[in-house]
């Protein structure tokens, strides 16, 4: 029986994403505007905003310097195509992106989104080993509960059930290493876990030794799990994952679309955890997400090896229509200016220890089961009510927005991504109100 949505009927045409359509019509969240930290809602309150967005809007809304730079650029220059033409700011862009990412990484390729960043990445990948003469190596390994979009290929590698029952046709020969974060082991973390990163690593030495190193294009994680609720892999995981992919000649792709540019006090991951990935996908924080974009850093060794291995034409048969389009390529430079002039990074390490604390505070609230944190991040796992997965966390979600903070729930996990610049002030109602929210829900 189809259900029609018969109330705010002028919501109907709108396919929401990654949302319950059925109830948030019939009793819809519409924000109106921004500044800073805050949302305004249509129905007249203010909503301190703790996902950034949704992990994007780092230095705050509507910064004023990325919006005038935004307005400039339309008058000046609306589009560009990147096919056989460019426009210089993209090259400027692309110069200070790779000044930011270990040495070894000097070349940027422009994509709209967190999801085309990953397909390109992967795309990359299978071409770099055809390109280099080991074609049997077409074989990608991704992780349990990993997120890297909505594209067939970032699915494909993904590891999140929900985002793939339904799409049937994904990517064959991909494999999954297990989730690296045990609850019963770590719970409580602050940081870190000092669990052995052999207990997850086992199974990629295994996967090797059944198919064989030669058919492994690339192995892609987030450094940090972001979309599953903020999980930290245990000390010394990703350096151990280097250690093995390169020994066996796969490339390594950090998914950096989160944790790039600020998330964690430092530029990336790769610089957080001193681990050189062969390539690095980023999005969101990169531009403040005011205009779509995303991108792909790329270590010289493959580009080089695309542009030395073709002997002329196109180098890779890849691009987007809107590939380093000129408005996000101008929020782009106004946000890394913002990044680099007000010390980012820095003010958020100067907040990493109090944020730490203002979440495990909530240890005692109702209903919570774990807490997790590292940088600017933190994960709550919130206990399951009637094994309906995730009902209690979404109501957690509706009472913190009553009261007045925007957060993120999926399953029985709840994420909190304040915006950079908060001072440790402003980082106070996040606390607070959970703790309320959490001893009014059910
Ligand atoms: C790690 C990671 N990869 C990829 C994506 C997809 O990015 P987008 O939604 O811009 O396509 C996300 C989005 O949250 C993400 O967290």
């Amino acid at each position: 029986m189809s259900y029609k949505i018969n109330k705010n009927k002028h919501l109907n045409a709108y396919w929401m994403p990654f949302t319950p359509n059925r109830a948030f019509k019939e009793k819809p969240r519409l924000y109106k505007s921004a500044k800073g930290l805050y949302y305004q809602t249509t129905d007249g309150r203010q909503v301190l905003d703790a996902i950034s967005g949704l992990w994007c809007s780092n230095l705050g809304h509507c910064h004023p310097k990325i919006t005038e730079a935004i307005q400039k650029q339309a008058a000046k220059l609306d589009y560009s195509t990147a096919f056989n033409f460019g426009h210089e700011d993209a090259f400027q862009l692309a110069n200070i992106l790779v000044d930011q990412f270990p040495k070894s990484l000097g070349h940027v390729f422009f994509t709209n989104s967190g999801s085309e960043a990953v397909d390109t990445a992967l795309k990359i990948a299978l071409a770099y080993h055809q390109v280099n003469g080991e074609k049997s190596r077409t074989r990608l390994i991704g992780r349990v509960k990993g997120y890297h979009g909505v594209g067939f290929g970032g699915v494909s590698v993904g590891g999140m059930s929900n985002n793939r029952k339904y799409f049937g046709n994904l990517l064959s020969d991909v494999d999954h290493l297990p989730f690296p974060y045990n609850e019963n082991e770590n719970a409580f973390t602050r940081g870190e876990p000092e669990e052995n990163p052999m207990h997850y690593l086992n199974e990629l030495e295994q996967i090797i030794k059944t198919h064989g190193a030669k058919t492994i294009a690339g192995v892609i994680v987030e450094p940090v799990i972001g979309s599953a609720g903020m999980f930290v892999p245990p000390k010394g995981y990703l350096k151990k994952l280097r250690q093995i992919t390169k020994k066996h000649g796969i490339l390594l792709i950090f998914d950096e679309v989160i944790t790039a540019f600020g998330r964690l006090g430092t530029a990336n991951a790769a610089t957080y955890f001193d681990v050189i990935p062969d390539m690095c996908t980023i999005a969101k924080g990169l531009n403040n997400g005011a205009v779509p974009m995303g991108a792909v850093v790329v270590s010289k060794q493959i580009y080089d090896c695309f542009i030395d291995g073709t002997k002329e034409g196109v180098e890779l048969f890849h691009g987007y229509t809107y590939s380093a389009h000129p408005l996000a390529v101008a929020s782009g430079l106004a946000s890394q200016k913002i990044y680099k002039e007000e010390s980012i990074y820095d003010r958020v390490k100067n907040n990493v220890k109090y944020f730490e604390d203002g979440m495990h505070n909530l240890m005692d609230s109702p209903h919570i089961t774990d807490i997790r944190n590292i940088g600017l991040a933190g994960g709550l796992t919130i206990a399951c009510r009637d094994n309906k997965v995730g009902a209690r966390a979404y109501d957690l979600f509706l009472k913190a927005y009553e009261l007045g903070i925007g957060i993120r729930a999926n399953g029985d996990t709840i994420v909190i991504a304040p915006i950079l610049t908060s001072s440790k002030k402003e980082l106070d109602p996040i606390f607070d109100i959970l703790e309320q929210a959490l001893k009014k829900i059910k």
